[in-house]
């Protein structure tokens, strides 16, 4: 299986409506795809981590790519898996990080979570919180 995880720069008008589409399409299309992964959305930038059988994770990072609500898809870390981190969920999206904070912690405590690519949401999450100084 292969796990792929993204940063991108979300057009600056999106909305929760967006935000709820995207879900929308995410989860159905990725339990028909046996894709699971998580979802973060700071506010200016998501985060996304993908995992599945190869070949649907590249079909649906190449829709993605071209979905015009964000732009600038870089990603951050791609690798083999024989496990999978979101194994529970077609997409986990929680607005408030509430599951970063008591959820994913839960889970890697358990050994489901990859440690680095816990680091990565905790790390981005951060990211979204801290106010810039000017
Ligand atoms: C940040 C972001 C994440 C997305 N994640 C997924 C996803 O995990 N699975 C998916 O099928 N579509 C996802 N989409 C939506 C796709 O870009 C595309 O709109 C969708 O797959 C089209 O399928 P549909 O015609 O069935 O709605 C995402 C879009 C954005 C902007």
């Amino acid at each position: 299986m292969l796990s792929v995880t993204y940063v991108s720069v979300a057009d600056p008008l999106i909305g929760d409506d967006d935000i709820a589409a995207i879900l929308v399409s995410a989860c159905r299309n990725n339990a028909r795809d046996e894709l699971t992964g998580a979802l973060v959305y700071n506010g200016h930038n998501f985060l996304q981590l993908l995992e599945g059988p190869d070949e649907k994770v590249e079909a649906c990072l190449a829709a993605i790519r071209s979905d015009p609500r964000h732009d600038g898809m870089t990603e951050v870390r791609r690798r083999t898996v024989e496990t999978r981190d979101f194994g529970e969920w077609a997409m986990l999206y929680d607005p408030r990080f509430e599951w970063q904070d008591e959820g994913l912690a839960r889970l890697a405590a358990n050994g489901r979570i990859d440690a680095a690519d816990e680091r990565m949401f905790a790390n981005f999450i951060a990211l979204g919180r801290r106010p810039i100084a000017r």
